[in-house]
């Protein structure tokens, strides 16, 4: 069969995404084809229509990007026992190919969506969760009482970051670029919202936190901010260096930029690698989505752009102005 999907036939600037036919084969041993009803935009979906060196590799056209998607399973393939025909299931990691009406997709990377849940906010929440959910308890495990810093506080992972850690029982330090955002921010439970062309967020964290500095930097800005983001951090404080909205950031030397700075860690986490293991990534779905039925956590779903639109949703999202999430609908 086919489907409509938004078809790159060269990586390059937004309008390179075509509406058009794509095939759709019948699913493999493992896969399940499943159709649509809300697919979730990531900034990674811009790296990768674009062709921007990333933790994950470049695809080679013609190809259908995005790996955010609910929908209903049509049709399983050979071998797949734990979903049926009619099944509303969910995933947020690649293989690429979601910015479609259908696709086949594995079964070993699927979840099973829980009855009460709206598939535009899973759409929304579930790469983007997932992602927060192991960065403020694996990557580091936020405690009452310290202070964290997120970068970029208000888009799509900013707001997530600081509704769970304030749940967590931190202090919330965040950097916007914009008073409207230090707003959304705020109401999502940053405690400090910071615009940076106003105010250096380093002495903010340092008179937060009577001059200690903070336990962990989620820094996703790369290039602009990082080396500032580790004079931030405390004694063995954690940059967890998960994006480069800005462009990547200067190699970091380990003897000055950690060692001087008090025995500093750095990471570039990636939920490839915490998921990747079914019990991992079965955890860390249930992890959010007990948040999300708990009422920790607001999708802040601000944009929600028919699948044909996709050009439009990614030219917003390049432009920085997005505050929160966006979904497209086939
Ligand atoms: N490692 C992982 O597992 C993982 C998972 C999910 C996402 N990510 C990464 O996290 C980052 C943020 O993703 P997101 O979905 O939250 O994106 P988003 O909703 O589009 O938010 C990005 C924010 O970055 C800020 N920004 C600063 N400089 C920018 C620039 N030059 N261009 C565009 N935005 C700029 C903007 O906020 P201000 O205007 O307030 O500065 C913007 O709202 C991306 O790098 C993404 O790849 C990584």
């Amino acid at each position: 069969m086919s489907t409509m999907a938004q078809v790159i036939h060269r990586l390059g600037p937004p309008d390179v995404m075509e509406w058009r036919e794509w095939p759709v084969p019948d699913p493999g041993p493992g896969e399940v084809r499943l159709r649509h009803t809300a697919i979730g935009v990531n900034f990674a979906d811009t790296y990768h229509r674009g062709g921007v060196p990333h933790p994950w590799p470049v695809p080679e056209p013609p190809v259908v990007i995005g790996f955010e998607g609910v929908g209903i399973v049509e049709e399983v393939g050979d071998g797949v026992r734990d979903f049926l025909t009619g099944d509303r299931v969910a995933y947020g990691i690649p293989p690429l190919g979601s910015y479609a009406e259908a696709r086949n997709y594995p079964a070993s990377s699927l979840l099973h969506l829980p009855e009460g849940l709206d598939d535009r906010v899973v759409a929304a929440l579930l790469m983007k969760g997932m992602t927060a959910q192991y960065l403020l308890h694996r990557t580091y495990a936020v405690q009452p009482g310290d202070t964290v810093l997120v970068h970029a506080a208000a888009g799509g992972m900013g707001l997530i970051l600081c509704q769970w850690a304030r749940a967590l029982g931190a202090t919330v330090v965040g950097t916007v670029s914009t008073a409207e955002k230090a707003e959304a921010a705020r109401a999502a439970g940053c405690d400090h919202p910071v615009v940076r062309s106003e105010r250096d967020f380093v002495s903010v964290v340092r008179d937060v936190t009577d001059g200690e500095g903070c336990a962990v930097v989620y820094e996703a800005i790369g290039r602009d901010t990082l080396q500032r983001s580790l004079d931030a951090l405390r004694p063995m404080g954690v940059c967890a260096a998960y994006g480069h909205v800005s462009g990547p950031p200067d190699p970091v030397d380990i003897i000055t930029d950690l060692g001087r700075r008090g025995s500093l860690f750095i990471t570039r986490p990636a939920i490839m690698h915490y998921v990747a293991r079914r019990e991992d990534l079965e955890r860390t779905a249930r992890s959010l989505f007990e948040a999300i039925g708990s009422g920790i956590l607001d999708a802040n779903l601000n944009y929600e752009y028919p699948l044909r639109d996709a050009v439009r949703a990614h030219a917003a999202i390049e432009s920085g102005a997005t505050l929160g999430a966006t979904v497209l609908i086939p």
